[in-house]
């Protein structure tokens, strides 16, 4: 239900209000983390949004949202993700290159009280991602709980270009969402909200210094995309897309935004000291079909945004730090990208409307569809070989937009419709917007990416429509990179390769292999009534495991074989 107080209160505000400053919140900037271990903790909470009743909310080590955290590409980051919600959720770490086992998709379920512990080598490019949950239909909704979180990778090219990189002080994290807020102020669960969220602050406002200052921006919205400029139609410069800095800055004075992407942009702000602008989104001008060009005055998608333009962060500039970064660089990197010649399939997909497909979540029968089918978790749609180049060609016959996002790679948009991409999308992506189609022509959109290493048998990567309503409803599909220069792997030996040592034990247990070669894929610890505690994607266990924090009984350890993918169990006693 919408919130006619909400709309009231908008409307008021919009006439009366613009003048007293005081009406603004003060931007929340999230806490960072930085290392090589993050400590995770996911919590069901309750946040203050609005006067009155508090709001339910999820967070990660907070209420509300989730730390930033801060990589270093060459490090290897150990992630130790704890589940204290109430339900079971993933952790998905969007645009990363990782194992698939460890990537947080729908298959790496999370039960409440559980710890997972991925880790990977940083291999992606200095940019802004983003950590958000994945668990299959439940999406949407434990997105706009709340939990999510940013993630900031620096290597040695960013580092050397004299940008601004002072965290909420001259580089800005902007995360971009709306949320529909009942009358007893809680968030309900639909595609639209009516009240833009910025950082997760109602009407935010923040000051920066008058010189060359950075905005990360996040789209983190469930459906609507934001097109983004300023108040006063000034220029700003794009120097990233999603997966890494682009060749060269790009001046624009509007850039669209889907949900998933990101950009990162310059703002001037040199001699502007005691101005302010607004930071806006253009969506008056938005076709309709892209979400949140559309305006809907009843039904599910009603909202109070749709197809206008709206205040997103006010602005105020005061005076320069003492060592300000004054000027925009004309050269940022030198990308090569992928050459289409050396791609070894096409591999064509389709997006469709369809009704009559009986869909189990909010909208009934009107789901957007991957090649024709809705998405299927013991359905593997395709196998890459491992170091394989592939185009990927999407063909939409759907009236409407679709942000469609890949998992493992960052790719190269080929073309859209033909056209090659313009120069701030002339980067690495891993979100590319497949446009609605225009009378009876199919938009046609063509990607190419590189499959490199991580080949999984087991563990799917997944793609999408990153509108997670859409995505709920079955808008996904998923490959498995394969290693085809590897035979089948004959092992029989399914029993007794491990043994564990002290039994009873204390503090750590420790493991033993009859066939020393033995790699070791998963392990698993469960109680003496089948409720999962541990979670450990290809563990290094040489150090034994820490069973400190374990309260005296039985357990089990489930310890799955690399090569044959085949589980033992045994069982320990701990002290
Ligand atoms: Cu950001 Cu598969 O998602
Ligand atoms: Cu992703
Ligand atoms: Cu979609």
């Amino acid at each position: 239900m919408k919130s006619k107080l909400i709309y009231v209160l908008c409307i008021v505000f919009l006439f009366c209000s613009s003048s007293y400053a005081q009406t603004y919140n003060q931007l929340w900037i999230p806490d960072t983390l930085s290392g090589t271990v993050f400590n995770l903790t996911m919590t069901d909470n309750f946040t203050q949004i609005l006067p009155g009743n508090q709001t339910l909310t999820s967070g990660i080590n907070g209420n509300f949202w989730g730390p930033t955290l801060f990589f270093n590409k060459g490090d290897t980051v150990h992630l130790n993700v704890q589940n204290n919600l109430n339900d079971s959720t993933t952790l998905h770490w969007h645009g990363f290159h990782l194992p698939a086992v460890m990537d947080g998709g729908p298959h790496q379920v999370i039960p409440p009280g559980a710890l997972w512990q991925p880790y990977w080598k940083v291999t992606n490019n200095a940019s802004t991602y983003w950590y958000h949950p994945h668990l299959h239909t439940m999406t949407e909704e434990q997105i706009t709980k709340g939990l999510g979180g940013l993630i900031i990778v620096r290597d040695s090219i960013e580092s050397s270009l004299a940008l601004p990189r002072t965290y909420g002080v001259d580089d800005i994290p902007l995360v971009l969402t709306d949320r529909d807020i009942s009358t007893s102020n809680q968030f309900t669960i639909v595609p639209y909200g009516d009240s833009m969220l910025v950082n997760m602050t109602l009407r935010p406002q923040y000051t920066v210094p008058a010189q060359i200052v950075r905005f990360r921006i996040l789209n983190g919205a469930i459906e609507r995309s934001y097109n983004i400029g300023f108040s006063d139609n000034r220029n700003f410069s794009v120097i990233s897309s999603d997966g890494g800095l682009l060749n060269a800055p790009v001046s624009v004075n509007r850039y669209l935004l889907h949900t998933g992407e990101r950009i990162e942009i310059l703002v001037d702000f040199n001699g502007q000291s005691s101005t302010s602008v607004e930071l806006k989104s253009f969506n008056s001008t938005l076709s309709g079909f892209i979400a949140g060009g559309e305006n809907f005055p009843n039904g599910p998608f009603a909202n109070y945004l749709g197809h206008k333009d709206f205040n997103m962060l006010h602005i105020n500039v005061a005076a320069q730090t003492s060592t300000p970064i004054i000027s925009i660089p004309s050269v940022l990197t030198n990308n090569v990208l992928l050459n289409v010649n050396t791609s070894n399939i096409t591999r064509t997909l389709t997006i469709s409307d369809s009704t009559g497909v009986t869909n189990p979540t909010i909208l009934g029968p009107n789901a957007f569809i991957l090649n024709h089918r809705l998405f299927n978790i013991n359905y593997n749609d395709y196998q890459v070989p491992l170091g394989n180049t592939e185009i990927w060609q999407i063909t939409s016959s759907s009236a409407f937009g679709h942000p469609f996002h890949i998992h493992d790679v960052e790719f190269n948009i080929i073309s859209v419709n033909g056209v090659a991409p313009v120069p701030a999308q002339a980067g690495w992506k891993d979100v590319v917007f497949v446009p609605g189609k225009i009378g009876a022509t199919n938009t046609v959109v063509k990607f190419i990416a590189k499959f490199e290493d991580y080949a999984d048998s087991l563990h799917p990567f997944m793609y999408h429509c990153h509108i997670a309503l859409h995505e709920d409803e079955g808008m996904m599909g998923q490959f498995v990179v394969k290693n085809t220069s590897t035979g089948i792997a004959q092992n029989a030996n399914n029993t007794e390769t491990f043994s564990v040592y002290p039994n009873p034990a204390n503090d750590r247990l420790y493991f033993m292999f009859n066939d020393p070669a033995i790699k070791v894929y998963y392990v698993r610890v469960t109680n003496a009534i089948g409720r999962t505690l541990l979670m450990l994607p290809r563990p290094e266990l040489q150090g034994g495991l820490d069973i400190s924090n374990f309260k005296s009984g039985l357990y089990f350890i489930h310890l799955t074989d690399e090569v044959t993918k085949q589980t033992s169990v045994h069982k320990f006693i701990k002290n």
